[in-house]
């Protein structure tokens, strides 16, 4: 459990976002741990190819040490600058996952892109769109963001589709590199005037009044 002590210091370790069975919440060491192990255990299918930099391809203690060392950089960056928030996901208590967002210049710009993943044992049951609406909700509401952005690759059913649901709209495409070839990927876009219209939707999909706490004191830091 993170200490009051680091709460104080580095208020973004207190972040917690509830909602029934399903939380968000910062990744301190143990839960970072368990989701080093469940990474490990697959993210995707060997055939598949989900992000730009393959972290997730190898043997399980080789990717759980990429997502040690991708972690602990992530927790330098909760700044106005270069925001970056990676929350762990929680299902009855137990790890599933990951939301992140990051974005620059957070106090001109209110605007990040979402990432995720779910351990491949947790996929396809609704937990992505779920726990991709809680992210919403936490960053139009508790947050004060204009402006959520995705980005997925076309071969991505899921995750393109989990965009959709949630109500992103479609922001053209992009050409990248993938393992050495081009891929396109899809953008999506999600205005706070499309969250208006969005909200009701989203809280219907997230099924339970949503919860935070530590929302004051990140902004505070990050506004200050
Ligand atoms: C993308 C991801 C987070 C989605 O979470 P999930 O729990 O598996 O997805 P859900 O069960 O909530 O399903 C969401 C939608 O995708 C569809 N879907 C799920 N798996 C699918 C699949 N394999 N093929 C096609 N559609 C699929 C569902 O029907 C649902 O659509 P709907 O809401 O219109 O009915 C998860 O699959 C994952 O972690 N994948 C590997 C990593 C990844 O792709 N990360 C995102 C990088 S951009």
């Amino acid at each position: 459990m993170t200490t009051n002590r680091l709460v104080e210091l580095w208020p973004a370790a207190g972040i917690r976002v509830r909602a029934g069975d399903l939380e968000l919440r910062w990744i301190d060491d143990e839960l970072l741990l368990d989701l080093a192990e469940l990474a490990g255990r697959g993210v995707h299918e060997e055939r598949a190819m989900p992000f730009e930099t393959p972290w997730a391809r190898g043997g399980a203690r080789e990717i759980a040490q990429r997502v040690l060392v991708y972690q602990w950089a992530a927790r330098t960056r909760v700044d106005r600058e270069r925001l970056t928030l990676e929350l762990g996901v929680l299902l009855d208590g137990r790890p599933v996952g990951v939301q992140s967002a990051a974005g620059a210049d957070w106090p001109t710009l209110r605007e990040v892109e979402t990432g995720s993943w779910l351990g491949l044992e947790h996929q396809g049951r609704g937990i992505g769109r779920r726990m991709r609406a809680l992210m919403l909700h936490f960053w139009f509401e508790a947050m004060g963001a204009e402006c959520v952005t995705s980005a997925a690759f076309a071969d991505n059913s899921a995750s393109n589709a989990v965009s959709l649901r949630t109500g992103y709209e479609p922001d053209g495409r992009q050409r990248v590199v993938r393992e050495g070839s081009e891929a396109v990927q899809h953008r999506y876009r999600m205005s706070r005037a499309r969250w208006l219209e969005v909200r009701e939707a989203n809280r219907a999909l997230i099924g339970a009044e949503v919860e935070t706490e530590g929302v004051e004191a990140l902004l505070a830091q990050l506004e200050a």
